[in-house]
């Protein structure tokens, strides 16, 4: 947890400030709560990974929610094709608002130059147990890197949970791609769901989507949310859910 107690100071939200306090005695792991930018037809992206989606407004209600939580992750699928710094910067913040970030990604993809490895928060590289002590992690211990192995050939997410919650991270922006999305939702990992989306439509069926992988086989078995709450933000409207668990 960032300085060892939720720092409720920066929180503005009374009501998230509030989940999170009692979140510490209730989970035994992370509170997630998955956050996109979508346009109208689900699409995280174009095509051409043009994925401005979001306006000034939501850019900043998003940072206002890295700047809440104790950990941010993403998937390796991201990092590729967005090299985000995953930090507090659209809003007012000092370095130590940043959240732990977390990267899943089972090979050890990630280009040592990425932005996510600057030294602007602490980072956590989740990969599997197939990468013994190769090269890749020693220079990415080099730069501080704390690497987490679980899983085979798939990052093992549920153990991944557990493990960030022993290293104190009582919650998570989770922030997708589509991928990582799914292997969360797959296992009933994600607790809210915040959505902000444009008045646009991307198509195409190879741009991303909120959710991809393999999908749910039928409605009895996906993912049942509740709505909390629907506002008009910049052009377009945010939905906030709870899972139903
Ligand atoms: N609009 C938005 O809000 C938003 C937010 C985020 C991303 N995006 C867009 O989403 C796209 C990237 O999405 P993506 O689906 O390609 O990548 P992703 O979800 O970021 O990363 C997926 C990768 O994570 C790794 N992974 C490891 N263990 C996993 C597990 N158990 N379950 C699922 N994934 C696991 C896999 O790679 P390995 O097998 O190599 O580990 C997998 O390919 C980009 O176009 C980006 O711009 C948009």
């Amino acid at each position: 947890m960032k300085n060892n107690e939720i720092n409720t100071t920066n929180i503005e939200n009374k009501e998230l400030k509030n989940k999170l306090k009692n979140n510490i005695e209730h989970y035994v792991k992370p509170y997630v709560i998955s956050n996109v930018g979508m346009s109208l037809d689900g699409k995280l992206a174009t095509i051409e990974n043009d994925s401005r989606i979001s306006g000034d407004e939501d850019l900043k209600r998003v940072h206002q929610i890295r700047k809440s939580v104790d950990g941010i992750m993403v998937g390796i699928g991201t990092v590729l094709k967005d090299d985000p710094r995953l930090t507090v910067h659209k809003i007012n913040s000092k370095k130590e608002d940043n959240p732990i970030r977390i990267v899943v990604d089972s090979n050890l993809r990630i280009p040592l130059n990425s932005r996510v490895l600057n030294d602007d928060a602490t980072t956590i590289i989740a990969t599997t147990e197939n990468m013994g002590a190769n090269n890749k992690i020693k220079e990415l211990e080099k730069k501080n890197i704390i690497i987490i192995k679980t899983g085979i050939n798939k990052v093992d997410l549920v153990k991944l949970m557990e493990l960030l919650y022993k290293k104190g991270i009582k919650n998570i922006l989770l922030e997708g791609g589509g991928t990582l999305n799914w292997g969360m939702f797959e296992k009933n990992l994600v607790d809210e769901v915040s959505v902000y989306v444009a008045p646009k439509i991307f198509g195409g069926m190879g741009a991303p989507t909120f959710v991809d992988g393999d999908g749910f086989k039928t409605v009895d078995k996906c993912t049942k949310l509740d709505l909390k709450n629907v506002y008009k933000l910049d052009d377009g409207v945010v939905l906030e859910y709870f899972v139903k668990k």
